[in-house]
C-alpha cells in the first residue's frame, strides 16, 4: 500500500467519527506523523511500521473492526477446543496396539529336553541356541525356558541352589549371555522360570538358617518337633507324606510344600522378601523380558500352623498322605500373597518403563474348580499382578471331546475373567502328559485350530507343534522324583527328547547314542524335518494357523462369539469392527461325522467356502451355511465378508441362542 493511500484511509477514519470524539492532540499529533513520517530506510519499505500507538488505539476503539476480530478470535479458540478434545478421543477409543506377549504364542523349552549341544544326553542352553531357526519358522517370538539355574537336580531344577548361576548341566553364564543377545536380535523374547516358593536345601541360605546364623534364622518356615514325635500339625506336601521334616542341625522341623530337598521360604521375614525383589533385577537387568512365576498360590502359610480339615472328616488322621485328603485352607492363598505379587509386578514395571521392554509376568497356580481365585492374580483395576495367570482349564478337554465340553472351558475363562484384561489357553505343559496321547492323534490338529484361534495368548508345550506323544518309561529309566514316590505320578513320559528329524536320537544330539529319557519310537514319522514336507502335517498347520493369527486382526483382537455347542461341533465368529474379512470356525471335537446348521445365523452367507481344513483335501470346499459338514476331529477356517458392525443393522453383540460374545479389542470385554 503507497503512503497517500494510508494517508486516505486515515482521512476516511476521520471523516466517520464526529472531531469531538477524537482527542484533539491526538488529532494534531496524528497529521503531524502523516504528514511528515521520518524519512528512515525503514518506514520506506515499511509504510505500516511506524503506525503510531494512537492510530492503533483508534481502530482498536472501532465497533465495525473488532467485532469481526472478536468473533474470529472465539472461532479459533472454538476450533482447537474442538481439535484437542476430536484427537483426545481418538486417541482414547483406539484399541491399544497389542504388546509382544499378545500378538505371538509362548513356547515352552524344557531345557533337558530340546537340543543337547555337547552329546552328554541332556538338552544345554547352546542347544536352544543352535534351534532358534526354529521358532524363525514358527512365526513365534516368545520362548519360555523352564529353569536353568544351579541346582542339585532332586526337582530337575525346580530346586535352586543359586538363582544367580547357571547349572553347569546347561552350559554358563556366559551362554545364557550370548543366547538372550542371539535372541534379541532375532527379535524374539526370553522368558525365565521364577521359583520363589522353595530352594534346594543345599542353598547357602538353608545351611545359614539350620545353624541359626544371625539373620538368615528366619528364612525358612521352621517349627518345633522331635525326631520320633508327630509332626507339628497335618499338613502334607504336594508329593505326598508330611510336609514337615525335622532337621538333625536345628533340632526342628522345617516345611517343605513339595520334596523334602525343597524347604518352603518364610515370605512373612522382609529380608527374604528382598532377596527375591533382588534376583528379580539381577536378570531384568540382564534384560530377560519376563518372568513365570511358580507355585505361587504356595507362598504363604498360616501362621498359627493349625490343621487342615480333611476331605473325608471320618477317616482317621493317619490316612492322611495326599493333597488330595486334606482341603488347603492354611497353605494356599493367604492373605498377603496378593501383596507380594504386587511387589514384583511393581519392579518388573520399573523396568518396563523403556519404550519396547515390557516385562512379562505370567503366574503358575492351579485353583481347581476355584475359577475366583485364579482371576485374582490378575490384580484390581488399580494394581495389577500378573498379565496372565495360566489357565489351565483346557487340560481338561480329553476328558470328554465333545463340543459342548470345550465350549464349556473355554467360557469359564471367557465369563470369570476381569473385565479388559487378556485371556490365554494352554493343553499341556512338563506336568501333564501330552494332549495328544490323552485326546488322541486324531484330535490333535483340530486342538491347535482352536488355540491359535481363540481370543487371548496360546502356551505351546514343545513338541505339540507336531503332536508328540508320551514316552512308555520303566521303573529303572524314572527321571522325575515324584514318579519314585509314585510310578503313575511320573512326569517322565511328557518330558522326552523333543523329535527334530529321522537321525539317531531323533537328532536330539548327534555325538552321543544317550539321550536322559528315551526318545519316543515314532520318531521316524514324528519329527519337524519330515512335517516340513507336508503340507498337511500337524506341523504345517500350525505354522499357517499362526502366521494367519498374527497377520489378521480379527483373529488377533476381534470379536470371539459363540454360535454354536453340540455334543461333536463347537463354532464361533472372529471378527473386527471396520473389517471385511472375518472368519468363521466350525470344530469337531466328536466322535462322528456331523453335519451343522448354521442358518440361524443371519449375518452369514448362505454359500460359505472353506479357508483351512484340518483335513487338508477338504480345503476350498463350498458348504451351504444350513449343512455345514466337518469329521470327526476336523477343524475348519472358514473367511467371509462381514458388514461390520457400526455400519450396519447388526443383530447386535448376541447370537441366536448362545447369547454371549466377546470384544478383545479396545480391552474391553462385553457380555450380552
Ligand atoms: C512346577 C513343577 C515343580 C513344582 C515345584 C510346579 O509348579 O511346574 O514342575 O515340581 O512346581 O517347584
Ligand atoms: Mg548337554
Amino acid at each position: 500500500m503507497e503512503l497517500g493511500t494510508l494517508n486516505q484511509a486515515f482521512q476516511e477514519v476521520e471523516d466517520s467519527k464526529p472531531v469531538e470524539d477524537i482527542p484533539t492532540t491526538t488529532h494534531v499529533q496524528l497529521e503531524e506523523k502523516v504528514a511528515d513520517p521520518p524519512a528512515n530506510e525503514y518506514t520506506q519499505i515499511k509504510p505500516y511500521a511506524g503506525m503510531p500507538k494512537e492510530v492503533l488505539l483508534l481502530y482498536s476503539s472501532q465497533a465495525c473492526y473488532r467485532v469481526p476480530r472478536e468473533i474470529l478470535f472465539w472461532l479459533i479458540v472454538a476450533c482447537t477446543l474442538t481439535l484437542v478434545a476430536l484427537t483426545i478421543s481418538v486417541v482414547a477409543l483406539s484399541p491399544r496396539c497389542l504388546s509382544w506377549w499378545q500378538v505371538s504364542p509362548v513356547y515352552q523349552v524344557y531345557p533337558r529336553s530340546f537340543r543337547d549341544s555337547d552329546g552328554d544326553g541332556v538338552g544345554d542352553i547352546k542347544g536352544i541356541q543352535e534351534m532358534l531357526g526354529h521358532f524363525e519358522y514358527l512365526n513365534i517370538k516368545s520362548v519360555w525356558i523352564s529353569p536353568i539355574y544351579r541346582s542339585p537336580m532332586r526337582d530337575l531344577g525346580y530346586d535352586v541352589e543359586d538363582f544367580r548361576a547357571i547349572d553347569p548341566l546347561f552350559g554358563t553364564m556366559q551362554d545364557f549371555d550370548d543366547l538372550l543377545a542371539e535372541m534379541h536380535k532375532l527379535g524374539l523374547k526370553l522368558i525365565m522360570d521364577f521359583i520363589p516358593n522353595h530352594t534346594s536345601d543345599k542353598h547357602r541360605w538353608f545351611n545359614l538358617s539350620r545353624a541359626r546364623e544371625p539373620h538368615y534364622e528366619d528364612y525358612y518356615v521352621w517349627a518345633d518337633c522331635s525326631a520320633t514325635g508327630p509332626k507339628p500339625n497335618n499338613w502334607v506336601s504336594m508329593f505326598g507324606n508330611s510336609s514337615w521334616t525335622y532337621d538333625e542341625v536345628r533340632g526342628q522341623c522345617y516345611l517343605h510344600q513339595f520334596l523334602k530337598k525343597q524347604p518352603d521360604l518364610n515370605f512373612r521375614n522382609p529380608r527374604v522378601r528382598q532377596e527375591m525383589l533382588d534376583i528379580i533385577s539381577f536378570w531384568l537387568d540382564k534384560g530377560v523380558d519376563g518372568f513365570r512365576m511358580d507355585s505361587v498360590k504356595h507362598l504363604l502359610e498360616a501362621a498359627h500352623l493349625r490343621d487342615e480339615p480333611q476331605v473325608d472328616p471320618d477317616k482317621p488322621p493317619e490316612s492322611v498322605v495326599s493333597e488330595w485328603d486334606l482341603h488347603h485352607d492354611f497353605t494356599t492363598t493367604q492373605l498377603g500373597l496378593h501383596d507380594l505379587l504386587r511387589e514384583w509386578r511393581a519392579q518388573m514395571d520399573d523396568f518396563s518403563r523403556e519404550p519396547g521392554r515390557y516385562r512379562l509376568m505370567v503366574t503358575e497356580s492351579q485353583d481347581g474348580p476355584e475359577v475366583e481365585k485364579t482371576m485374582m492374580y490378575y490384580g484390581t483395576p488399580l494394581t495389577k499382578e500378573s498379565d496372565f495367570p495360566f489357565n489351565f482349564y483346557l487340560l481338561d478337554l480329553p476328558q470328554n471331546t465333545s463340543g459342548l465340553w470345550v465350549k464349556h472351558l473355554v467360557n469359564l475363562w471367557m465369563a470369570n475373567m476381569p473385565t479388559g484384561r487378556w485371556a490365554n489357553w494352554l493343553v499341556g505343559n512338563h506336568n501333564i502328559p501330552r494332549v495328544a496321547s490323552r485326546a488322541g492323534q486324531r484330535y490333535m490338529r483340530v486342538i491347535n485350530m482352536l488355540l491359535l484361534t481363540l481370543p487371548g495368548t496360546p502356551t505351546t508345550y514343545y513338541g505339540e507343534e507336531i503332536g508328540m506323544e508320551n514316552i512308555n518309561v520303566t521303573e529303572s529309566q524314572i527321571q522325575d522324583p515324584a514318579g519314585r514316590y509314585n510310578a503313575s505320578a511320573s512326569r517322565d513320559p511328557q518330558r522326552s527328547p523333543m523329535q527334530w528329524s529321522a537321525d539317531p536320537n531323533a537328532g536330539f544330539n548327534n555325538k552321543t547314542n544317550m539321550t536322559w529319557l528315551p526318545v519316543h519310537p515314532n520318531y521316524s514319522r514324528v519329527n519337524v524335518e519330515v512335517q516340513k514336507q507336508d503340507e498337511g502335517s500337524v506341523l504345517s498347520q500350525y505354522r499357517l494357523l499362526n502366521t494367519l493369527r498374527q497377520s489378521e486382526l480379527p483373529l488377533q483382537r476381534g470379536w470371539f462369539c459363540y454360535i454354536h455347542a453340540d455334543r461333536g461341533v463347537f463354532a464361533y465368529l472372529r471378527e473386527l469392527d471396520g473389517l471385511d474379512r472375518a472368519f468363521l470356525l466350525v470344530l469337531n471335537f466328536g466322535h462322528e461325522s456331523a453335519v451343522t446348521d448354521l442358518s440361524a445365523i443371519t449375518e452369514l452367507p448362505g454359500r460359505l467356502r472353506v479357508l483351512i481344513s484340518t483335513n487338508r483335501a477338504n480345503d476350498g470346499k463350498v458348504f451351504s451355511k444350513s449343512l455345514i459338514a466337518t469329521e470327526a476331529g476336523e477343524g475348519l477356517m472358514i473367511e467371509f465378508s462381514s458388514r461390520a458392525r457400526f455400519n450396519t443393522n447388526h443383530p447386535g453383540m448376541c447370537y441366536v441362542s448362545e447369547k454371549a460374545c466377546y470384544l478383545a479389542a479396545m480391552d474391553i470385554l462385553y457380555t450380552c
